[in-house]
């Protein structure tokens, strides 16, 4: 067995294969992005049950996304909520990936495997970075997500005491699930000498022991666990005529940013792209990497693609000025970042900064540094399309919303929306999900329709006042209604997701 089929995976949305950020990780490198307003073609390779692939179809309805698994529950899953939503631009293909070149599939601007790659056999494996080579059009986009050495160095040993205890255990799966989890508490408790040898080792325990069923059986007591050194990932891909542009992690491409001073001397000498890459992940010691790789035979190395790139500052943010990265720290209160932060409220690129009376003091590769670093302090986003006014929610973050009147939180964390602006997904808690589902569909009595859901589920909310006094339940609600509509009124339309909800 290579990867489980008889469990379904717990999908999660992830945000770093959003057609924006993988654009702007090859323009930061030089590589021209895909022109996100026109038609393009998207493929999902182990789309799982399809959260990530549809939120993505929903943010871009002109785009063709196409989905990979061959897991006949998460491909009927993914192909009923795609129904359930209207979306018509998805298709879903069950199918092993050492099929993949019998399914005569079309060329893609963007082709993604996450959580995935490093759970392939080789045969699937080279069957996935020979479709990447094959299928991706000249100037497309992949996104690898893998587990990389060293850092995944500590973990072998875990699992494999893990899948060993599990495999001599008799039982349904859950069950067993449960009683390994319990003999890992119980080694992780006891075992001084192995932590002391391998400290972070206990980090990655405690995960595993609070990891979902699902994803400990999934992740961890898979067959095939492999991880890889970037540079034999990097030589994979470049025999299949694809360039590394940089990762999907913004932070991670800035060597400053992530490499410590003292260490900065290592790189002395190392002009490869590749070179430098693969002595970082040894400096920064980084359990995975997200790579984005450019299907093209030209250098990178070009300023210019990164100067027509849409971004925003997010509305919002926590007050920090000062953002500590493990290389250097960031200033976010000094010109032209403060500069920078105030102009790009207003969804703006480069090119434009550039020309702003505001910045004219500055030389261009300050602004350029103010504007990345800010991405990479996650302040700047890349999006797809400048906000526009929106006065209807869209079936798919209707029918996103509506899932927690029938799943609990333990199941469902957090919901995501499909923004067209940001070009991705966005992801609320449970409970603000409960209040915005409440206040689209119920107005004026969203407060019952969000306490009935909270009560089905035994949750109570609090909330402080000034005089301290006590509230009723009903009371309570209708002053978090009050908060979450203030809220989603500045959040929401910004990303385009949501209407105008006065209530
Ligand atoms: C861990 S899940 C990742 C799901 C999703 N991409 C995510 O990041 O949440 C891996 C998915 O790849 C699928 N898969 C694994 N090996 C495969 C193969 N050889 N061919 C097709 N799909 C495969 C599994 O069924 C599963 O849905």
């Amino acid at each position: 067995m290579q990867y489980r089929t008889d469990i379904e995976y717990i999908a999660s949305f992830n945000a770093r294969q959003a057609p924006p950020v993988m654009n702007y990780a090859a323009a930061l490198a030089g590589f021209d992005p895909i022109d996100l307003s026109r038609p393009f073609r998207y493929c999902d390779l182990g789309c799982g049950p399809g959260l990530t692939l549809l939120t993505l179809a929903a943010a871009f309805p002109q785009a063709e996304f196409v989905g990979v698994d061959f897991n006949s529950n998460h491909i009927r899953m993914a192909q009923a909520r795609a129904e359930a939503t209207g979306l018509k631009n998805v298709k879903l293909i069950h199918s092993n990936f050492t099929e993949l070149k019998e399914r005569n599939l079309p060329q893609f601007h963007f082709i993604a495997i996450s959580g995935t790659l490093s759970w392939l056999a080789d045969a699937p494996r080279d069957a996935v970075l020979d479709f990447m080579g094959s299928n991706l059009v000249e100037g497309g986009l992949a996104y690898l997500h893998y587990m990389v050495m060293p850092g995944h160095v500590i973990q072998p040993p875990l699992c494999r005491l893990a899948s060993d205890y599990y495999n001599q255990l008799e039982g349904e799966p859950e069950e067993k699930v449960l009683l390994t989890k319990e003999f890992l508490k119980g080694f992780l408790n006891t075992q001084k000498r192995y932590f002391e040898v391998s400290p972070t080792a206990k980090d990655f325990l405690q995960n595993m022991i609070n990891s979902t069923t699902s994803l400990f059986l999934h992740d961890y007591l898979s067959n095939v666990r492999k991880a890889y050194y970037f540079a034999d990932m990097n030589q994979l891909l470049e025999q299949r005529g694809l360039r590394y542009a940089g990762s999907a992690e913004p932070f991670y491409n800035h060597l400053q940013l992530v490499v410590p001073m003292e260490s900065r001397e290592l790189f002395r000498g190392v002009r490869e792209r590749a070179s430098v890459e693969a002595i970082k992940d040894y400096i920064c010691v980084t359990g995975g990497r997200t790579d984005v790789f450019c299907k093209t035979n030209r250098s990178a190395g070009n300023e210019k693609p990164l100067e027509s790139v849409l971004v925003v500052a997010l509305p919002g943010q926590d007050q920090n000025q000062v953002i500590n990265f493990s290389g250097m720290a960031v200033r976010l209160n000094v010109d032209p970042m403060a500069t920078v932060l105030r102009l790009l409220q207003t969804p703006s690129t480069l090119e434009k900064l550039y020309q702003h009376p505001e910045l004219s003091a500055y030389p261009r590769h300050e602004i350029r540094k103010a504007l990345t670093y800010a991405v990479a302090a996650r302040r700047v986003i890349p999006i797809a399309t400048p906000p526009t006014p929106v006065t209807t929610i869209s079936a798919y973050n209707r029918d996103a919303l509506s899932q927690v009147v029938t799943t609990a939180p333990d199941l469902l964390p957090s919901v995501t929306l499909a923004s067209p602006v940001m070009g991705s997904g966005h992801c609320i808690s449970w409970v603000d999900a409960v209040m915005l589902w409440s206040i689209v569909n119920y107005g004026a009595e969203a407060s019952q329709k969000a306490l009935e859901i909270m009560q089905k589920r035994n949750l109570a909310l609090k909330v402080q006042t000034k005089d301290e006094k006590e509230l009723t339940p009903q009371e309570t609600m209708r002053l978090a209604i009050q908060n979450s509509v203030r809220q989603f009124n500045v959040l929401l339309p910004f990303m385009g997701i949501s209407p105008h909800l006065a209530v």
